[in-house]
């Protein structure tokens, strides 16, 4: 994985910047239920996260990379919280929505852990909204069955944890020259 305290100066221009941002900001505000919180899991500079809390939306974000998080403290002070996807650090059933940007596909030995967290802490009826098969589709090619991030093992792992395929989205966006298309997949915790 890339050394993301060192990626962040450079991040947000080299992977598409506010166009990208303000694309996946509308499209996971499309899939997301009203109101609540929504919790940025993996959610890097924020620059995703802070076109949400421009639109209306009280959010946090989480991440591991004191880097990426400083960025992100800079747009939204106080909503930033260190810490990994495996163990975030925030209540039981304390968010309506989670949305996870970019982030799966990292995590070849963890996507369970990642499911099982937000889980956890998503309220009841909450919706957890994430990209799938993000390095085929940034290179333009069919989804690879066997990535971590492929839709069919994400959506396995999620109904695993008691959240259910509810919708299916994609945002256009990044630094390739065509823009790809990324899809997203949300999920509503069941019970
Ligand atoms: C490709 S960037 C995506 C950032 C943001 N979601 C976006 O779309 O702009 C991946 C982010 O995930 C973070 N990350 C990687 N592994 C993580 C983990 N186990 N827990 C929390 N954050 C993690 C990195 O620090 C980085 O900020």
């Amino acid at each position: 994985m890339l050394d993301y305290d060192r990626e962040a100066p450079t991040y947000d221009d080299t992977r598409g910047g506010a166009c990208r941002a303000t694309a996946a900001a509308a499209e996971l505000e499309r899939l997301l239920p009203v109101g609540g919180t929504v919790l940025d899991v993996g959610g890097g500079t924020g620059i995703v996260t802070s076109v949400l809390a421009a639109r209306g939306r009280r959010v946090l974000v989480a991440d591991r990379s004191v880097g990426m998080l400083r960025l992100a403290g800079r747009r939204l002070p106080g909503r930033v919280l260190a810490g990994d996807a495996t163990a975030l650090p925030v209540r039981t059933a304390s968010v309506r929505g989670i949305v996870i940007v970019w982030l799966l596909h990292l995590m070849p030995s963890a996507v369970d852990s990642v499911f099982a967290e937000c889980a956890r802490v998503l309220e009841p009826a909450g919706v957890l909204v994430c990209t799938v098969d993000k390095d085929a589709s940034g290179r333009g090619e069919s989804p690879d069955p066997s990535a971590c991030d492929a839709v069919a093992t994400v959506t396995a792992t999620a109904a695993r944890f008691g959240l259910a395929h509810c919708a299916d989205g994609a945002f256009v966006g990044g630094s390739a020259r065509p823009p790809p298309t990324y899809p997203v997949r949300a999920f509503r915790r069941e019970g």
